[in-house]
């Protein structure tokens, strides 16, 4: 026997929606908002309740129990709603700009979305020129208002939802998950991604033995395979039977799914976390799926079928805690941002490299470009590893640029009540946003009437509304407090900044294009690199119970060692000094001995030879060298205590390389030092104090 579940209520609904929204707050938030099925009211017209509320979640929870009438106890038994909380990439955080976004004031059709769509200036104007009003800034509204645009022009009326969302996403560019909600369709929902994740969670209605769970959720994968609708009611047993009747009759290659029934629930997440109380049973979504639940059953289609796709779709039973999922298979969020960078680095890029025209273009920095071009100079300000993303691209900065670049920390350039024009062009970089130092710095610099250009991962953070313009890094949120993606996103962006100011100088196009190749290669080279971090910890085990490691190198990868000190500092507590190897006889060298560990980062760049010099002076000392080297350097490897060898990139970029071994070096000794990685004593994420 089976016993069915009573019917959910709205209260019930709305909090799974607000419950899975707080369990995706770790990721970043700045709004949030949620669209329902509205009571209906007394002409029975269909409508949809949207709730958007500025700032945490909890606010727009208030919100939501403010404006409805729970105690109309409406029951549903089928019933679709929608919630997201947003980390703004395009427009500021505010109620409008936040999700779900609408086609109309009707809200015939809204939507939620991750990712970034890249074309959708191109899509804006087009559906401008229909007659489509926009109200917000994202780059989302443009998706609610095609559907619709393709809603009314549709060629039959029995158009479906999913046919729907189909041609919508074949017009996007970019990266996204989707999900769509409309008062035509109702109770329907379609979702669908390419590049960010969604999973549809599936939790049974009824109360099942133990020895039923398994059998319902392999049924319902042979449903999925077998594009089989099917009603599950009554005996367990009979819908086996059934169902392998179903598979007998029919071609098993068979290459659509559809399940389900109103014995089953889903749930559409863009993260395990945000339903893993509901249930354990998930199937990962792939690039180009269209799953549409109609009528409680779920059917999944492919965009584009080729032979190579398997067009199964498995439920996975998830073994994790709820803590490990926020984190996936990592044991910190800091071991997880630093495996992120493959793709961080790529979000980065999207919609702005062009690597076939090898062309660059920065949307928020197009209207400035002429006046910076004219400036007396470049003047980039930051604290910590922001200001080392500055250090570490100023040489090609000044080389593509041809301007004078001064790099400063926020606090110092304060403190010497530096001189600023009028005609100085002004970077912040701040992963926060918020940092005092660099907000005062930037304040100080905008009363002397310099432009002042913010590059921050925080959309509508002070840095980035006080700004003139700037550049949005989309790392994506970073939740550990030692900064790992944001540097090497903040990297790539000046990189960026440089090559568009370049695009015209004729004698720099060779240089230019070997730049733009090297990004392209960068996110490969990166998951190279990551493949390196068995080879790390065991390095970690020789080296935690040190007390001081001292990091050398010059030219593009002085940066890289003020940065790996600065991570081995912050979490482990090792002492750690980056070492200019050009100052290294100047002081330094009498720290070398046997005992003191030495990382020497040595590239195959203009300083090679002088990086050969500083590693013969320790070498003379007895000290037994660490080397950070390319992969086909057996000149430096010759005298290495240990060496880890690197892919070799354009020499300034290479430095997005050489720090992530840094990276994976400090995060191991912290753990084997027993430390808790991502929240480092005294240490805070965003230091709004000066
Ligand atoms: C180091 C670190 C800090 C920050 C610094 C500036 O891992 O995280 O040094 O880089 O406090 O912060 P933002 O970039 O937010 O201005």
């Amino acid at each position: 026997k089976i016993t069915p579940l009573v019917p959910r209520t709205r209260k019930e609904i709305y909090e799974t929606l607000i419950k899975g929204l707080q369990r995706l707050e770790y990721r970043g938030y700045d709004s949030a908002g949620v669209a329902i099925d509205g009571n209906n009211n007394e002409d029975k017209e269909r409508f949809i309740k949207l709730v958007k509320k500025r700032g945490k979640v909890k606010a727009l929870e208030e919100e939501l129990y403010k404006q409805d009438d729970l105690d109309s106890k409406t029951d549903f038994e089928t019933h679709f709603g929608i919630a997201h909380t947003r980390w703004a990439t395009h427009g500021v955080p505010s109620a409008i700009n936040s999700h779900p976004q609408r086609s109309d004031k009707r809200n015939e059709f809204v939507v939620i979305h991750n990712g970034i769509i890249t074309n959708y200036k191109d899509l804006r104007k087009f559906l401008e020129s229909k007659g489509y009003e926009f109200e917000s800034e994202t780059d989302t509204e443009t998706i609610p208002k095609l559907i619709k645009y393709m809603y009314d022009n549709r060629e039959s009326e029995d158009t479906s939802f999913s046919a729907l969302v189909e041609r919508v996403i074949q017009q996007l560019e970019g990266a996204f998950a989707l999900v769509f909600k409309s008062i035509h369709y109702p109770g329907e929902a379609v979702a669908t991604r390419r590049g960010s994740p969604l999973l549809i969670g599936v939790r049974s209605k009824y109360k099942l033995s133990t020895e039923q769970v398994p059998v319902l959720y392999r049924t319902l994968e042979l449903l999925l395979h077998l594009e089989c609708p099917i009603s599950l009611i009554g005996n367990i047993e009979n819908v086996k039977n059934i169902c392998n009747s179903q598979m007998k009759r029919r071609d098993s290659s068979t290459c659509l799914h559809a399940v389900g029934d109103k014995a089953v629930e889903f749930f559409f997440a863009s993260d395990a976390s945000a339903i893993i109380e509901h249930t354990n049973r998930v199937i990962f979504l792939e690039d180009d799926d269209i799953a549409a639940v109609t009528d409680g059953k779920l059917s999944i289609h492919r965009l584009k079928r080729s032979a190579s796709d398997d067009p199964s779709r498995a439920i996975q039973t998830l073994q994790m805690e709820l803590q490990q999922i926020m984190k996936g298979n990592f044991s910190a969020f800091m071991q997880k941002e630093i495996f992120e960078q493959p793709e961080s680095v790529v979000n980065t890029m999207r919609g702005r490299v062009n690597f076939e025209s090898s062309t660059v273009l920065l949307g928020g920095l197009k209207d400035h470009l002429k006046e910076i071009r004219r400036c007396r100079r470049l003047i980039i300000i930051g604290c910590g590893t922001s200001y080392h993303a500055a250090v570490a691209t100023r040489q090609v900065l000044e080389e593509l640029t041809e301007l004078p670049v001064m790099v400063e920390l926020a606090s110092d350039f304060l403190d010497r009540n530096t001189p600023v024009f009028r005609d100085d062009v002004c970077f912040f970089i701040s992963q926060s946003g918020e940092t005092a130092d660099t907000l005062m710095a930037l304040r100080y610099c905008k009363e002397r009437r310099a432009l002042t250009v913010g590059i921050t991962n925080t959309v509508g953070s002070s840095i980035s509304r006080e700004t003139d313009c700037g550049v949005h890094i989309n790392a994506g949120p970073e939740i550990g407090v030692a900064s790992t993606k944001a540097y090497t996103s903040q990297f790539v962006s000046l990189v960026m900044f440089g090559l568009m100011m370049s695009e015209d100088r004729i004698s720099l196009q060779k240089r230019r294009q070997e730049i733009i190749s090297g990004l392209k290669s960068l996110p490969e080279m990166i998951k190279e690199v990551l493949s390196l971090d068995e080879k790390i910890h065991d390095l970690a085990l020789e080296l935690y119970k040190q007390r001081s490691l001292l990091v050398m190198g010059r030219g593009y990868n002085y940066a890289t060692c003020l940065e790996g000190a600065l991570k081995i500092k912050e979490i482990t507590y090792m002492h750690s000094e980056g070492i200019l190897a050009g100052e290294l006889k100047h002081g330094p060298l009498a720290l070398i001995d046997k005992q003191m560990p030495v990382i020497m980062v040595i590239m195959k760049d203009p300083c090679f030879t002088k990086c050969q010099n500083a590693l013969q002076q320790v070498t003379a000392r007895q000290g037994r060298p660490i080397i950070l080297c390319s992969k086909e350097d057996t000149e430096s490897s010759k005298f290495a205590y240990k060496t880890i060898e690197l892919p070799h990139t354009v020499d300034c970029l290479q430095g997005v390389l050489s720090v992530i071994p840094l990276q994976l070096l400090s995060f191991h000794l912290a753990v084997l030092r027993g430390y808790d990685v991502d929240f480092p004593r005294n240490l805070a994420k965003s230091v709004t104090v000066e």
